[in-house]
């Protein structure tokens, strides 16, 4: 019996890679074990967008360095395999296999020559026309699923590893998509999350040419979806229609999640980012005037170079002036092979620090009083999961807020994939907390504030 262990690091995309790459193992032969002592081939799936990601997958290899030979082997797989290629085989002699996303497709004869006792086996090519789809991929929750729509990133942000390590951007057919969330609906499954390094700049490739929010329109009309949900979108190719079509269909999720790492013009330029302030904010506006409230996220990234006091400051009031419903921030790694590595005025790490800290404690103020005007609201949640700890069930809003909550009388049947009407009754500044007050299967709460 062959058997496999892998660890994901990064994104959902990886994420989702690596429910690809399990169906794959699983239809070679291979079974999934979950410790990386009892497997005869051990994965990790990387992440590289910043150095700290990076250096994780070194860790880990280091750490099983001993263990590694004939009949254990150590594979790299993802972001950092495709940035670093055949340089980790120098770092970590004892890898048998270093593959990139965009070339999974060819994991199954990669694998026969790894049993064939091949000593390195190598997948680098990025100019694949292909996406990555596969009959065999194995996902673990049975009522939410992510959807790749989009592979690849063709933008040039000037911090940004992606384009190198996902290569061009590569659509799915929409006949594809839309077989995949009938198939998944069909199963039972509620909620798809649809995928892309920039789902905005999705274009069907077959005749039928929808553009993205044709897509979304058309996901959403599937029988059996309650939730519709999509990810990333840049902000250059974020067009009204998809406003439109969230207002329109009660099924997409009302949040958006739009990147905009700085609140000034003049780094946004140095960033490469295509787009102002304004021009973002107009973006804002229209999410702002739908007749649905429609939460909105985004990214900061603190210290790019040349960021002075003032642009931080642009930063700090843009996310007073857009009320974030929340944000993930980071300070700017530098990354091999970025434009931004040549940019000159580098921030200080402790300075980076010192505004990754204030971005942080404004964002929190903001998320707390923005959360406490749901106290009181009824809110419609998908039970994701419960905590012992607490004795609470933990819940997810369509705004994409996490809301734990109590029920009384539920007897210990799982409410798991359940969708619930839960009234608020604390909030806090990364989650809030109330009761369930409804039997499971209701119809959906009304939409709150
Ligand atoms: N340094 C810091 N943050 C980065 N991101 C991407 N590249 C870098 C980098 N070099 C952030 C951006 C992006 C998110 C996924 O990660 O904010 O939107
Ligand atoms: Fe990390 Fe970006 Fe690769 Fe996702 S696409 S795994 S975030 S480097």
């Amino acid at each position: 019996m062959k058997t496999f262990y892998i660890e994901t690091f990064g994104c959902q995309m990886n994420v989702h890679d690596t429910e690809k790459v399990v169906g794959i193992l699983l239809a070679q032969g291979y079974s999934r074990v979950l410790e990386p002592g009892q497997a005869d081939l051990v994965l990790y799936n990387t992440c590289s967008i910043r150095d700290k990601a990076e250096q994780k997958v070194f860790q880990r290899l280091r750490q099983f360095k001993r263990e590694a030979g004939r009949d254990k082997r150590f594979a790299v797989l993802g972001c950092v395999a495709q940035q670093e290629g055949l340089r980790i085989f120098e770092k970590a002699p004892h890898v048998s296999l270093v593959c990139g996303s965009a070339s999974y497709t060819r994991l199954p004869g990669m694998l026969e020559q790894l049993e064939a006792g091949a000593r390195r086996v190598t997948g680098l090519e990025l100019d694949a026309g292909e996406t990555f789809e596969t009959p065999f991929t194995r996902r673990d929750n049975p009522y939410r699923a992510y959807v790749t729509v989009i592979e690849g990133c063709d933008k040039s942000c000037a911090y940004c590893v992606v384009p190198f390590t996902r290569g061009p951007e590569r659509s799915r057919t929409s006949r594809s998509v839309m077989e995949e969330v009938r198939r998944l609906a069909g199963a039972g499954c509620t909620e798809v999350q649809l995928l892309g390094q920039n789902v905005n700049s999705y274009r069907d490739p077959s005749a039928a040419g929808w553009d993205f929010a044709a897509l979304l329109a058309r996901v959403a009309e599937v029988p059996g979806l309650r939730r519709v949900r999509f990810t990333t979108s840049h902000p250059r190719d974020f067009v009204r229609g998809i406003v439109e079509a969230i207002d329109s269909n009660p099924v997409l999720a009302n949040h958006i999640h739009l990147p905009v790492q700085s609140g000034s013009s003049r780094v946004l330029e140095r960033m490469q980012r295509l787009y102002t302030r304004e021009d973002y904010l107009r973006r804002i506006e229209w999410i702002q005037v739908a007749r649905r409230n429609i939460a909105i996220s985004t990214d900061i990234i603190a210290g790019f170079p040349g960021e002075t006091e003032a642009d931080f400051q642009e930063t700090l009031s843009l996310l007073d002036d857009v009320g974030y419903a929340s944000i993930f921030s980071f300070k700017y790694s530098p990354r091999p092979n970025t434009p931004a590595l040549g940019l000159d005025h580098q921030v200080p790490e402790e300075e980076k620090g010192r505004r990754l800290a204030m971005v942080q404690e404004k964002q929190r103020a903001i998320q707390l009083a923005r959360n406490a005007e749901l106290v009181g609201s009824l809110q419609e949640v998908l039970v994701e999961g419960y905590n012992q700890a607490t004795g609470q069930w933990i819940g997810r809003t369509a705004q994409n807020r996490v809301l734990n909550f109590t029920r009384a009388g539920s007897n210990g049947a799982s409410l798991l994939g359940e969708y619930l009407s839960v009234r608020v009754t604390r909030a806090g500044p990364n989650s809030l907390a109330g009761e369930s007050v409804e039997s499971a299967g209701t119809p959906p709460a009304a939409e709150s504030v």
